[in-house]
């Protein structure tokens, strides 16, 4: 591996002085194959890291720095993956189930994660969004994106075993192609010759926020942290009312049923602190100074709930970026 870096190196300086366009382009197409060819791509991404592996250090860094009043999204996650990925021989897949109201960083949680797990260049083989309202808008045509999901599912994991699979609007997705996928998620060392069981399967979803805000502001109105609410606290709300609810997308499906989702993750609703930490992030992500009228400002054009005491916003951060163009 050293001998290809020096040979990189070396070959750099020739490509500068070769004149003749085909000759550049020839060389180039060379060191992007000898790029892919070795998986050179982990020295570019970075050389400490290793594709489909993660850093925890670097991770919980990176949590820490960019996402704000998710203490057990955090923890949980922190301490799930990582062990997951280090396991070479796990007895299924890993199945994250995401709850919480809108704007409260279930899909920028997910993205931060896959960012540690993978290069970019790995992520367009490894990681796969799906968006039920967008891939799968028509239940009448059920039966056609049970197949089209499923030889998703089972090309990616075949390309890249330790494929990501972001399921996004869980709830709103029909749940016979919930089902679908159930057999990828449970205990099989393979299925047609295909194993699963280093896959990750991260569902998002708005079932259960409501009980989580009323879990948060039970501790508010008490005067309490609700960084002292423990998953424990939460998970048996979440888990009932995402199971329970019609429309929740998990109805009566048998990824509930037969116990094949690991672990049920809350986000909690944004506060007005919490808005104003986005607000500066923001800030600073554009090269700004996070300055802290320009903060209070846009912290305080957002609409909070209930409408009483006005504790949560209603949108969490997700409208901070656009709030921000209006003002700078
Ligand atoms: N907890 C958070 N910490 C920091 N930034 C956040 C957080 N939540 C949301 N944001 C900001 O708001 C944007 C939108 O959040 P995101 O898309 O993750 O929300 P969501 O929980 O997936 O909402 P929805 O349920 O509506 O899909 C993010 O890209 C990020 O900039
Ligand atoms: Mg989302």
């Amino acid at each position: 591996m050293k001998l290809l870096r020096a040979a990189l190196w070396l070959l750099l300086p020739v490509i500068s002085r070769a004149e003749p366009i085909s000759i550049t382009v020839g060389t180039v197409s060379v060191i992007t194959g000898l790029i892919s060819y070795y998986g050179l791509h982990n020295y570019f991404w970075g050389s400490s890291r290793v594709e489909g592996t993660v850093n925890v250090t670097a991770l919980q860094l990176d949590f820490e720095k960019n996402i704000f009043g998710q203490h057990l999204a955090k923890q949980v996650i922190i301490k799930a993956v990582p062990r997951f990925l280090s396991n070479e021989n796990p007895k299924k897949p890993l199945a994250l189930s995401l709850h919480g109201w809108t704007g409260t960083g279930k899909n920028y949680i997910s993205q931060i994660l896959v960012n540690n797990i993978y290069s970019e260049y790995m992520r367009k083989k490894c990681v796969r969004t799906i968006v039920a309202t967008l891939h799968f808008p028509h239940a009448s045509h059920i039966q056609e994106y049970k197949d089209q999901l499923q030889t998703l599912v089972r090309s990616s994991v075949s390309d890249c075993e330790r494929s990501i699979f972001i399921f996004d609007e869980i709830d709103k997705m029909h749940p016979g192609l919930i089902d679908a996928i159930k057999p990828f998620l449970d205990y099989y060392d393979h299925i047609d010759g295909v194993s699963y069981r280093k896959a990750i399967f991260i569902f998002l979803s708005n079932a259960g926020g409501e009980k989580i805000t009323e879990l948060s502001l039970k501790f508010w109105r008490a005067g309490r942290d609700r960084e002292e609410i423990k998953l424990s606290d939460v998970e048996k709300d979440v888990y009932l009312s995402a199971f329970n609810k019609k429309d929740s997308g998990y109805w009566h499906s048998s990824l509930i049923d037969k116990n094949l989702i690991d672990v049920f993750v809350p986000f909690f609703p944004m506060e007005f602190r919490h808005v104003k930490m986005c607000v500066k992030a923001e800030l600073e992500r554009r090269g700004h100074d996070a300055d802290e009228e320009i903060t209070i400002a846009i912290a305080k054009d957002m609409t909070y709930y209930p409408s009483g005491e006005k504790v949560y916003s209603v949108k969490g951060c997700k409208t901070v970026s656009t709030k921000l163009d209006l003002f700078l």
